[in-house]
């Protein structure tokens, strides 16, 4: 296929902070770019109290699963540091979304740390530390597992696709945008183009809330990857040319049987290419596998109002409500909008991880790879 859409140029993929913590002499607050403006506007959200994050959580402002528990961990060191109410904070923090378990995962880590301060004997203003502490360093250990899944992506890319130039089709957004590294499946394809192996990142527009139009194709152009954008259903088609060698999708919440919970879309594109023979791969740090959560069905899905599907805004920007776009349905047009689906393991090739590949993807061989993290 032609490559006429090729972009080309500088790498300026890792210059995007999608959160940070800072201490104004006003008070402490967690920045965020504020995503549902992306690509149009580069504007930063400053939140003051955890209100305000659990509001930026729902609107998707912040998003994607690894960012979400480190927004949910600063939120707690938040509502600490001020003098809130932690343990209302933290409620409604974790229920702030239901199906990323990252979230739920990084208030707990915080959590912990403000009560375990306050078991020891601590103060308010020495738990709040401690709890912040606890944030930073699962910011940091995200940024360092985001690095070696792109090191065990690619090399399990580069042995099932020996021939190189790979041509990989994704799914929503999993970049820098989502992480304190480069993010998930896109970190793997941004390490194939930095081997100058990625002959092209296939961007799914991914309805309604369009991540892969405004996030993944801002990231990839940033990095200078020769990327192609596609509505969702053109993905049958591509796929039918033989114009796709992999796919690789991030993941919300990874089930103990090797269940997937992902964007929405996601399911369809596994039926796709095992339909025609190719890879389908996800990756995700090891915070994703949810042990508690038996199989696929147990995953929550959550459902978003339907306005985001029947109405649509100013080019390239989400609707924030009902009436706040143009409608694209009869007025009263029920829709069906659930923000994830569930992949069953039979259809997935390998799930990465920082501690390698998973694959066959099996309930046991998940649990070891766990269990190797937590190094039991
Ligand atoms: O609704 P979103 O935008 O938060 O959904 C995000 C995704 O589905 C991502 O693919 C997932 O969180 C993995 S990100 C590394």
């Amino acid at each position: 296929m032609a490559d006429q859409y090729a972009q080309s140029g500088e790498d300026k993929s890792t210059g995007i902070p999608a959160i940070r913590w800072e201490e104004p002499p006003e008070g402490p607050v967690v920045v965020l770019l504020d995503q549902t403006r992306l690509p149009a506007e580069e504007v930063e959200l400053v939140c003051t109290d955890a209100p305000a994050l659990v509001e930026a959580i729902g609107s998707l402002a912040v998003r994607g699963a690894p960012l979400l528990g480190i927004a949910g961990a600063y939120g707690v060191a938040l509502a600490a540091a001020r003098g809130f109410d932690v343990d209302e904070a933290a409620t409604a923090l974790a229920g702030a979304r239901p199906t990323a378990v990252n979230l739920s995962v990084g208030v707990r880590r915080a959590r912990s740390a403000y009560d375990a301060a306050l078991a020891r004997g601590a103060g308010g203003e020495q738990a709040a530390e401690a709890a912040l502490a606890a944030a930073r360093q699962l910011h940091r250990e995200d940024a360092e597992a985001s690095a070696r899944m792109a090191e065990h992506g690619l090399a399990l890319l580069d042995e099932l696709l020996p021939g190189g130039g790979h041509r990989i089709l994704t799914h929503c957004n999993t970049g820098s945008l989502v992480s304190g590294g480069e993010g998930t499946a896109f970190a793997v394809a941004l390490a194939a183009h930095r081997a100058g192996r990625l002959r092209r990142l296939w961007v799914d527009e991914t309805r309604p809330l369009l991540q892969g139009a405004r996030l993944t194709a801002y990231e990839a152009a940033r990095s200078g990857m020769a990327y192609t954008l596609l509505t969702d259903n053109a993905a049958g088609s591509l796929f039918a040319a033989g114009e796709v060698d992999a796919v690789l999708v991030g993941a919300d919440r990874i089930a103990a049987d090797g269940s997937v919970a992902n964007k929405v879309g996601s399911y369809p594109l596994a039926v796709l290419a095992r339909y025609h023979h190719v890879p389908f791969i996800v990756v995700a740090p090891v915070t994703t596998v949810d042990g508690d959560t038996p199989d696929g069905e147990s995953i929550e899905v959550e459902q978003r109002p339907g306005y985001e599907v029947t109405e649509v805004a100013a080019p390239n920007v989400p609707v924030t409500g009902a009436g706040s776009g143009v409608p694209v349905a009869p007025l009263g047009t029920q829709a069906y909008n659930p923000a994830f689906d569930v992949t069953p393991p039979e259809l997935i090739t390998a799930i990465v991880t920082e501690e390698g590949a998973v694959s066959p993807v099996t309930a046991e061989a998940l649990a070891e790879m766990c269990d190797r993290s937590r190094g039991v």
